[in-house]
This record gives structure tokens, C-alpha cells and sequence, in this order.
């Protein structure tokens, strides 16, 4: 019942300014508060930062932005997190989508010192499956899934990868926006990805239910990975990369619960909150909602796998 608050200011993955205000934000909204009424023993570690780069980074890919800024925090953030992994469940405060690459690395290693497979719940409107070579837009907050799932374009770029998670080992919900060199490669390399579309036609608790199932029945840890564009603009406008159609309120305080009844989360990251964008801390405040509710708040007592 060890919850450990680490705030990763990054924004030089985003394409605007602003994620660097989010591990404010979430403890303005009251997270550890939140935690601490649930019962858990809550550490904030306050925020870390890399050491700035000593130059630019050259790449064959002229679009990229700040990829040695990016490479300092992957780096970082892949220690941060194989350590934390081991001393208690690691929230990780935004900061955008490219803290993951060292979030989800990190985790992965943790797990195989476990002996065990991590497992990735990818919460996002973007697969964020582009490759330093086939970004266009150059937002190194669109590679971090990539990267740990291993795909080739990182080697001598980003940070050796000292432990790939399984392609097969993610399922990825709730995406609306997917580039066509995206789109290539996650079907080439067998990742497990549900859209909107999915989730209209079946609902959201059978396909996330039916994963949930594979990482228990594996014995694997579970990394959960919530971007703020999972949910709909309408409830959750303070994100740079808002996309129309998305999870609902409800959606999303179903999934956190199944997530808790599930006992299988071993971390998560909160990212891509940008309060300059927000209106009155409400895309906060939610996100601080969803993060309780997948560490137990509940309305009532009920069974445990419900589903
Ligand atoms: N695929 C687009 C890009 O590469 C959008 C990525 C959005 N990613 C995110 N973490 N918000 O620029
Ligand atoms: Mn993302
Ligand atoms: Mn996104
Ligand atoms: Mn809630």
C-alpha cells in the first residue's frame, strides 16, 4: 500500500508549450490526497529532471525536435522507474507522452528482474507508433511505444533497450488518430489495438476484460499508460492534441475500476495534462477522479471481477 508520486516536467516531446505545469496541477487537484483517503502510504518524491544535453542531437530525419532533450529523459526516466518499481506502485506525473519511453522501458526491466512479462494498457487517441525516421510532425511525444516495444530506428539514437516489451503484450484503447506509418506498423508487429470503433460496437468492458484475463493468466505486471486525449475533448479539454470522439466519462471510471478489481497494476503514468489549456482545473480534477478510481475508490461494495 506504497504509492510513490514522481513528477516528470517534459514538454519537449509535445508540440506546444505547457506539460511542464502538469505534476502542479495533479497536486493541486489533490492526488495525494486522493490516495491517502484510500488508505495507501503516499511518497512525492517532487520532481526529477536530466541534466541538460550538451548540444543538439544529429538525426537523418530534419523534422525531429529536441531529440537530445528526449534521449536525456528516456535515460533518466528508465532508471527512475526500474527503481521505483521496486519499492512501491510509481504514479508518474506529466509532463507529455515521451516520459513513457523511459516509464515503460524502466517497468520492463523491473519486471523481467521478477522474472516475469510486462504487460502495457496503452490509454491514448494515438498509438504515439512512429519511429524517429517516420515522424512527419517530429513530436518526439508520437515514438515512445515504439521504442520499447523495440522497433528497429532506435538503435544509436535512443538509449539502448535493455528489455523490449512484447508487442503482443499491449493493448492499446481508445484510438482515434492513427498515422498511415502507424498504422503499418502495428499490424506488422502484432500489437493488440482496439478504436473507437471497437469500443462502440462491443462496448468497453468485454475487450478490455478479455486482456486483463491474458495478464493474469500470464502472471504479468501491468503498466498502465492514460493519456489525457483518451478521453473526449468535451469532459477533458486541457491537451495540446485534442481528438472529437472519445471515451466518455463513464467509459473511463469503468475501465479505472476494472483495472482496480483486476489487482494487476504495478504503475502508471498520467501525461499529456496542459493546464495552460485547461479551463479551471476540471481536466485536472479528472484526471485525479480516474487515477482514485483505479487505485479503489468505488460507489459501492461489489464482487471482485464483476465482468
Ligand atoms: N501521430 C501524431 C504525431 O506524430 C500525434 C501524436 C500525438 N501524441 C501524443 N502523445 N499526444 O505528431
Ligand atoms: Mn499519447
Ligand atoms: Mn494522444
Ligand atoms: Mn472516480
Amino acid at each position: 500500500r506504497n504509492c510513490i508520486l514522481i513528477g516528470v516536467p517534459v514538454q519537449d516531446g509535445a508540440g506546444r508549450l505547457g506539460c511542464d505545469m502538469g505534476p502542479s496541477a495533479y497536486r493541486t487537484a489533490g492526488l495525494a490526497g486522493a490516495l491517502q483517503e484510500l488508505g495507501f502510504a503516499v511518497v512525492d518524491r517532487g520532481n526529477v529532471a536530466p541534466a541538460p544535453p550538451s548540444g543538439p542531437q544529429a538525426h537523418a530525419n530534419p523534422a525531429l525536435k529536441k531529440l537530445a532533450e528526449i534521449v536525456a529523459w528516456t535515460a533518466l526516466l528508465s532508471d527512475v522507474a526500474f527503481a521505483a518499481g521496486g519499492e512501491g506502485l510509481p504514479i508518474f506525473l506529466g509532463g507529455d507522452h515521451s516520459l513513457a519511453a523511459g516509464t515503460v522501458s524502466g517497468m520492463s526491466r523491473r519486471a523481467a528482474e521478477e522474472g516475469r512479462d510486462l504487460f502495457v494498457l496503452w490509454l491514448d487517441a494515438h498509438p504515439d507508433f512512429h519511429t524517429p525516421d517516420t515522424t512527419k510532425s517530429g513530436n518526439l511525444h508520437g515514438v515512445p511505444m515504439a521504442y520499447a516495444t523495440g522497433r528497429p530506428g532506435f538503435a544509436g539514437v535512443f538509449p539502448p533497450l535493455a528489455v523490449a516489451v512484447k508487442p503482443e503484450n499491449v493493448c492499446m484503447l481508445g484510438l482515434r488518430s492513427v498515422d498511415p506509418a502507424e498504422r503499418a506498423a502495428l499490424a506488422e508487429a502484432g500489437v493488440l489495438v482496439h478504436d473507437m470503433r471497437a469500443i462502440d460496437e462491443h462496448g468497453i468492458a468485454p475487450l478490455l476484460g478479455a486482456f486483463l484475463d491474458q495478464v493474469a493468466a500470464s502472471g504479468g505486471l501491468l503498466h498502465v499508460s492514460l493519456d489525457v486525449d483518451f478521453l473526449d475533448p468535451a469532459v477533458a479539454p486541457g491537451v495540446g492534441t485534442t481528438v472529437p470522439g472519445g471515451a466518455t466519462f463513464r467509459e473511463a471510471h469503468l475501465v479505472m475500476e476494472m483495472l482496480h478489481d483486476s489487482g494487476l497494476v504495478r504503475s502508471l503514468d498520467l501525461v499529456e495534462l496542459n493546464p495552460f489549456l485547461d479551463e479551471r482545473g476540471r481536466t485536472a480534477l479528472l484526471m485525479v477522479d480516474l487515477a482514485a478510481s483505479l487505485m479503489g475508490r468505488r460507489v459501492l461494495d461489489r464482487p471482485t471481477r464483476s465482468f
